[in-house]
């Protein structure tokens, strides 16, 4: 049951309450008619205190497609916060407004505290460098459209693994499904936490890590790529030197599997190179889209407004 539920963290469901989401986008997708007016009289609030665009849009979309309606802001400045009020109190004041909550903000375990005060549910679009899970659903709906399945598969995660917090959410809800493997490809400044590795340790998972990418890439089922992110790092300097420590282009491709899946949550700055774009294995862009529908069953799931759908 995940009516009036919180989704902070992706290992908050279980993988039994994932797949019903990700199984309800496709009920979306294939007829998005039966779905316009089932949120009707219901108004989602959005707080963005970081920049976004595929994230606040998708869930705007989403929530008009389902027939209800959206209040918010897309820039912390815009709101009382510039006047020095507290998040908490930010929240609370358009929960008061609103049936459900969307919140992006820079700060670690921020959706995390202002949840524990709120009735209505509240659902983390990304805090910091920490955790992403909505991200985590379209992945894992893009992953299912593509290999029919989200076990069993040899998932490469490429880039800023340290700050990236759509790959600690994504590794988070895949290490629950079984026989999946891991390599982690990075320098060694922007390894994945310990904190997941010690997870990934305590439940038996395999994995690995290295700093190539052509040396696992013909081996790879997913291939998921991300930006460095810039705005988590304390020092240019670093940043710099870094941001461009992998290239993904056809050269490196030569090796992958027919049936690779390009992942990259997006926006991409160097780490896909566009001559890539055209190949039927980058699948960044249909991802994108997957967005606003996992959203739209999320919303419906989180509101229960789904039981005359069961
Ligand atoms: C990601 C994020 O915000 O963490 N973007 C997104 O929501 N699709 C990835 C990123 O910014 O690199």
């Amino acid at each position: 049951m995940l009516e009036g539920r919180h989704l902070i963290n992706s290992e908050d469901f279980s993988i039994e309450e994932i797949d019903s989401i990700i199984s309800l986008a496709q009920n979306i997708i294939s007829s998005p008619k039966r779905f316009s007016s089932i949120c009707q009289g219901k108004l989602l609030g959005t707080l963005f205190f970081e920049p976004s665009t595929r994230t606040r849009l998708s869930f705007e979309a989403a929530m008009k497609r389902l027939g209800g309606e959206v209040i918010g802001f897309a820039d912390g400045a815009s709101s009382s916060a510039a006047k020095g009020e507290s998040l908490v109190d930010t929240v609370q004041t358009v929960a008061s407004y609103a049936d459900i909550l969307v919140m992006r903000h820079p700060k670690e375990g921020s959706s995390h505290l202002a949840s524990a005060y709120l009735k209505v549910p509240m659902i983390n679009a990304g805090d910091g460098g920490h955790q992403h899970p909505t991200q985590t659903l379209t992945d894992l709906l893009t992953i299912t459209e593509s290999k029919g399945r989200t076990s069993g598969l040899k998932v490469g995660f490429c880039g800023d693994l340290k700050f990236g917090r759509t790959v600690h959410s994504l590794v988070r809800a895949m290490s629950r499904y079984p026989d999946n493997e891991f390599v982690f490809i990075s320098p060694k400044e922007l390894h994945i936490p310990n904190h997941i590795k010690i997870v990934l340790e305590k439940e038996g998972v395999s994995f690995k890590e290295i700093e190539r990418l052509e040396e696992v890439i013909d081996e790879l089922d997913v291939l998921y790529m991300t930006r460095v992110q810039k705005e988590r790092f304390f020092n240019e300097a670093d940043y710099i030197r870094l941001k461009d420590s992998y290239i993904l282009d056809k050269k490196k491709l030569k090796n992958a599997k027919e049936d690779l899946a390009i992942l990259h949550p997006l926006p991409r700055v160097n780490e896909i190179h566009p001559e890539v774009d055209s190949d039927p294995r980058a699948l960044y862009f249909k991802q994108m889209s997957y967005g606003m529908y996992v959203r739209m069953a999320l919303i419906i799931k989180l509101l229960g407004v789904d039981n005359a759908e069961n």
